[in-house]
């Protein structure tokens, strides 16, 4: 792994496609044991989560279904400001467990909401895995019940994970260059 450029940013060597991969391998092991009665319906959130998800969901073995969605915002002309929209959702979720499925929970503005835009469509329950989470970043009640790594308040690409666009397709996460 050497150190990759990005546009105008330099970003250095960070977590091994190795340790991802175990990582992720046992995430899959614990939602395997905890939801093996449950069906789940994994929610996936689009883009970042691509690769995560494709490996996670290679070693789920339990009965479950897979859907795909994305977070579109837009000032609306309300005095709340930014609306968030759930785009792509087309299962009926009524009554199911619903796994979100994240690349990164930073602030957790984003899970909070599309929480609450879930939480109106009158799910059974909703359980959160993210592969990465920034605890000193994160202020939110929701809990992140299947984190893969926890990681510094450091901007990372790769991985799903982007810099303006690029360096989604890395298979190693890079952390911007100090
Ligand atoms: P939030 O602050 O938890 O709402 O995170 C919002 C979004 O910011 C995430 O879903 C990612 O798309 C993006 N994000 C947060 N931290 C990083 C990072 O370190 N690298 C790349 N994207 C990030």
């Amino acid at each position: 792994m050497q150190q990759v450029t990005l546009k105008d940013k330099t970003f250095v060597p960070y977590i091994t496609a190795d340790k991802i991969s175990v990582s992720v391998n046992n995430l899959a092991q614990k939602i395997n044991t905890d939801l093996v009665n449950d069906m789940p319906l994994f929610l996936v959130v689009l883009n970042g989560s691509f690769m995560f998800a494709a490996d996670l969901l290679k070693e789920v073995t339990i009965p479950c279904e897979i859907s795909f969605i994305k977070l579109a915002s837009y000032h609306g002309t309300s005095s709340s400001g930014t609306v968030t929209e759930m785009i792509g959702l087309t299962d009926e979720i009524k009554g199911r467990t619903v796994v979100v499925v994240e690349d990164i929970v930073d602030t957790g503005v984003t899970l909070e909401k599309l929480v609450s835009l879930l939480n109106k469509k009158e799910v059974k329950q909703i359980k959160v895995a993210s592969f990465l989470l920034k605890p000193d970043a994160y202020k939110k009640d929701i809990p992140v019940d299947y984190v893969g790594m926890e990681i510094p308040n450091d901007f990372v690409v790769g991985y799903g994970l982007d810099y303006d666009g690029l360096g989604r397709n890395m298979k190693e996460i890079y952390v911007l260059h100090k």
